[in-house]
């Protein structure tokens, strides 16, 4: 597995499995043990999520040890808002059935979050979580925490996907030494992108499919990717990448089908 190095030089598995829409319990298990088994040391959960619980019975149930898996959590809008960071994290670390995490992130900029990533930087001084960083920020909110802070984030993880390539943020995100780290990189549950046929077109050239595609397509753009399921097969294949590399022509026919058009919330608009 291709591992990407942080700002504060930790390195980060390129693939990491989402567990977005995963149901506690047996679901989410199942979905964790066959990720590691098929050769991913990369979870990525949040508080939100409701399944904290669920990922960190799976891992221990590996018997892999635990710092061999880079484990993401994230603290929600209102623990955000009522200042509740600390608390939010010690609860998370509790469901998660582990001591620290390796990444943290604040999961949208709701308000309180430059005060939020205060308490996250004195986590990360006191070792509690190997690299801290944000969600759904957009430069003018890293901006923002850059005047009042000591640390830069580790990652933004942001939407993108190709009919919303979000390029322009991940380019400003890069030139400042963050890594991007993309959610809903196959267009989310209930997403049409994989049926686009230049994706299949693709797919069939290189005698992949169109998710391997995609996939692939945000690896060659130096982005961490997170795509999320719960079935066996597309968990093995989603990792299945790394032994075909897309043309720079494929690459530009990928880049031409961004139409703008987002699946999930505005940054600058949401209401939860
Ligand atoms: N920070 C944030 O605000 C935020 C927001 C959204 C998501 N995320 C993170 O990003 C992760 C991924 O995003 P996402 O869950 O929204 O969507 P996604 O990974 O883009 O897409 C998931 C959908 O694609 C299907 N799928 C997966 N692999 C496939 C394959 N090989 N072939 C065909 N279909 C396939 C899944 O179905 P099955 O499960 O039925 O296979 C599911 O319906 C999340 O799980 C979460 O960790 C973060």
């Amino acid at each position: 597995m291709k591992k990407i190095e942080l700002n504060n030089h930790i390195e980060i598995p390129q693939i990491g499995l989402g567990v977005f829409r995963t149901p506690s319990g047996e679901v989410t298990e199942n979905a964790v043990k066959w990720a590691l088994e098929a050769g991913y040391r990369h979870i990525d959960t949040a508080w939100i999520y409701g399944n904290e619980e669920s990922v960190g019975k799976a891992i221990k149930a590996s018997g892999i040890p635990r710092e061999e898996i880079f484990l993401t959590t994230k603290l929600w809008n209102e623990d955000i808002r009522q200042r509740k960071t600390r608390e939010a994290f010690e609860t998370s670390l509790k469901l998660l059935q582990t001591d620290y995490v390796d990444l943290y992130l604040i999961h949208w900029p709701a308000e309180g979050y430059v005060e939020a990533w205060h308490e996250m930087e004195k986590l990360y001084k006191e070792g509690r979580i190997r690299a801290i960083g944000v969600s759904n920020f957009h430069a003018h909110h890293l901006e923002t925490l850059a005047e009042s802070s000591e640390i830069i984030p580790a990652v933004d993880q942001i939407e993108s996907n190709p009919y919303f390539n979000n390029q322009a943020l991940i380019d400003y995100c890069h030139s400042k030494g963050i890594q991007v780290e993309v959610w809903s990189p196959l267009g989310g549950t209930g997403g049409t992108i994989l049926s686009d046929p230049v994706l299949q077109a693709i797919g069939k050239k290189y005698g992949k499919s169109p998710a391997q595609v995609v996939i692939r397509w945000h690896i060659q753009r130096n982005t961490i990717v997170l795509p999320k399921s719960v079935h066996q097969d597309r968990i093995i294949a989603n990792l299945n990448v790394f032994d075909f590399t897309l043309s720079e022509d494929d690459m530009k026919q990928i880049d031409a089908l961004h139409r703008n058009t987002r699946t999930g919330s505005d940054p600058e608009t949401f209401n939860f």
